[in-house]
């Protein structure tokens, strides 16, 4: 049996649930030949109650470059960057969840990404296939995709159409591990601009820029709003969308009215639509956060890896859009 040597950094919501499921799946690993071993697990204090055993725990960075692969689920930018690029200098993957970290740190991670050592499934809608589905979207040319890709403000809107507070909603949404550790990253719609980045490099634009999308999120919207909403047949949702307008791309997230009967209003949970020729209209919908949700994203990740697949590359070139034009209003 081969050890397969694993330095995760984060051990809080996602870090924790992938801690615990890699010691579920066991059996698979050894089925694929290797033993997994964490090295130590990057936490900033050893005292909060968590899953892992606390001789893991480290509260000082520790060596990476003993790891076979990085997995990351700190959250923010600067300190992961830090962490991870000596990794991945040195040729280590890194399997990670954190899309701020890839949409604001694409100039020093674009060439790692395009070496194929950067893995994110989990990044976008946590485990349900958001990127996979994406990279077999290639083999057809993107006319539009709309997606609602935080599943927060999504809790929060379903949350208010149900009677509750915006408050109350934002605190249940914390306590289910799916807002993020500053909230207003999910609120204010940057989280959502953060994944639609993402997609937007995978698919039409390798250099797409986080700052090129327009962001406006859910803070201000008044339950009179949802409800008037409701009475004309439709539902307010925070749409993050990719279209074509003026012969460039769009890249828009903002509360957005649709049909009460789209796919997009049906799903329970996130859910992203795209239109691409000559295939046609594709949709995929499931959890986009959660503990248990990130970890499954992040161990088909780590299967990906042990089976000898790249990471995800960015669209080897840019293109300018086939079609044109929006139909949800914004909110
Ligand atoms: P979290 O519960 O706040 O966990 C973050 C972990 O990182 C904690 O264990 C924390 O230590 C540790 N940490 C943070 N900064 C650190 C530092 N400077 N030094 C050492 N340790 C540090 O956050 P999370 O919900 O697990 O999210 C982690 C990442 O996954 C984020 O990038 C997030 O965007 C992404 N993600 C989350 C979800 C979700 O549903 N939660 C879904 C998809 C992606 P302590 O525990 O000691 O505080
Ligand atoms: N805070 C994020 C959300 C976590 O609510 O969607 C999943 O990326």
């Amino acid at each position: 049996m081969e050890p397969l040597r694993i330095a995760l950094l984060g051990g809080g919501t996602v870090g924790s649930a992938f801690y615990a499921l890699v010691q579920e799946r066991r059996a698979d690993f050894q089925a694929l030949g290797v033993e997994p071993e964490f090295l130590g697990v990057l936490v900033r204090d050893k005292g909060k109650p968590r899953a892992i055993p606390e001789k893991l725990l480290r509260t000082e960075p520790f060596d990476l470059l003993e790891a076979d692969l990085v997995v990351e689920a700190l959250g923010g930018v600067e300190v992961p960057l830090r962490l991870v690029l000596p990794a991945l200098e040195a040729g280590i993957p890194l399997i990670t969840a954190n899309k701020a970290l890839l949409a604001e740190a694409w100039n020093e991670l674009r060439p790692f990404a395009e070496e194929g050592l950067i893995y994110h499934e989990a990044s976008v809608m946590a485990g349900t296939p958001a990127l996979s589905l994406l990279e077999t979207l290639r083999g057809s040319e993107l006319l539009e995709l709309y997606g609602i890709l935080n599943g927060t403000t999504l809790y929060i809107l379903q949350a208010m159409e149900g009677g509750k507070t915006y408050g109350e909603a934002l605190e249940e949404a914390q306590h289910l591990g799916y807002a993020e550790a500053d909230p207003t990253l999910d609120v204010e719609g940057i989280d959502a601009a953060h994944k639609l980045t993402l997609l937007a490099r995978l698919l039409v634009d390798p250099a797409f820029p986080f700052e090129g999308v327009e962001v406006r999120g859910i803070v201000g919207l008044t339950p009179g709003e949802l409800e008037a909403a409701q009475e004309r047949g439709e539902r307010v949702r925070l749409l993050a969308s990719l279209y074509g307008e003026g012969g460039r791309w769009r890249a828009r997230v903002a509360p957005a009215r649709l049909p009460q009967d789209h796919p997009l209003v049906q799903a329970k949970g996130n859910a992203l639509w795209v239109r691409a020729a000559p295939l046609g209209e594709v949709f995929v919908a499931g959890p986009g956060a959660g503990g248990g949700a990130t970890a499954s994203g992040l161990l088909a990740d780590l299967f990906r890896f042990l089976s000898g697949a790249p990471g995800h590359r960015p669209a080897p070139l840019a293109k300018g859009p086939l079609g044109e034009g929006c139909p949800f209003p914004e909110a």
